[in-house]
């Protein structure tokens, strides 16, 4: 799957969003096999406030169908940027929608445009990023913890974007790399000090870019 481009029909190992209401919705992998405790293959049941999945009968199924729980229903919906930033796993904290489009509109980014960002965090920022200069812009992003970048590199992976590259660096001692100076159009910072990583971002900037 890409949240890149729209489909219809659910297959495993897409990424689907179970839609109870506004407040209560879930990410979901479509597994229909998942390991337990004991590390034996079992069916994967997904539980909810309003009793469990079978998360096996959703493959095939058409994204934005009612499904029943054993005590309810829900929607099952294609995922969005939007949606994952409201259902992803915290690893940290995150940007939230409202302010990731005053950052793409103050950023001027549109499809076509290069975008630094450090630090990945929970990705909740980047997805949206990817999404903005899809198909022909790229965003380099960056995080100086060792497993973030692993969990966020294989979300990308799973969530079909290719359009993102992630490595592990601090930028505030060793800046973002010469393979990329000049090259950008904007440099987005989520990140403590980030002074001391805009000396760095001086030199990444194209002529022409924000710098933020
Ligand atoms: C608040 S989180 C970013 C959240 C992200 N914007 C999101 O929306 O999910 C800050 C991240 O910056 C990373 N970080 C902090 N200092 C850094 C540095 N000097 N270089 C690279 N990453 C750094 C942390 O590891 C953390 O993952």
């Amino acid at each position: 799957m890409s949240f890149s481009n729209f489909k219809l029909y659910i297959e495993e190992g897409d990424t689907v969003i179970l839609y109870i209401n506004p407040h209560n919705m879930h990410a979901i992998e479509v597994k229909s096999i998942v390991l337990n405790k004991n590390g034996e293959e079992v069916e994967n049941v997904f539980q909810t406030t309003f009793g469990a999945l079978k998360v096996q009968s959703l493959i095939g199924k058409k994204y934005g169908i009612k499904v029943t729980l054993s005590k309810g229903w829900a929607h099952v919906l294609y995922p969005t940027s939007e949606l994952w930033t409201l259902t992803l796993p915290h690893r940290t904290q995150i940007i939230y929608t409202p302010d990731i489009s005053m950052i793409l509109f103050e950023l001027e980014l549109k499809p076509g445009s290069v975008v630094i960002e450090a630090g990945t965090g929970s990705g909740s920022l980047t997805h949206s990023l990817a999404r903005t200069v899809y198909p022909d812009g790229y965003v380099y992003s960056f995080d100086f913890h060792e497993n973030r970048v692993l969990v966020a590199e294989k979300e990308f992976a799973n969530h079909g974007i290719t359009n993102v590259s992630i490595k592990q660096r601090d930028v505030c001692t060793e800046g973002y790399g010469e393979e990329i100076e000049y090259i950008a159009d904007a440099v987005f910072l989520d990140l403590p000090l980030p002074w001391k990583a805009v000396i760095h971002a001086m030199k990444c900037i194209k002529k022409t870019g924000i710098k933020y």
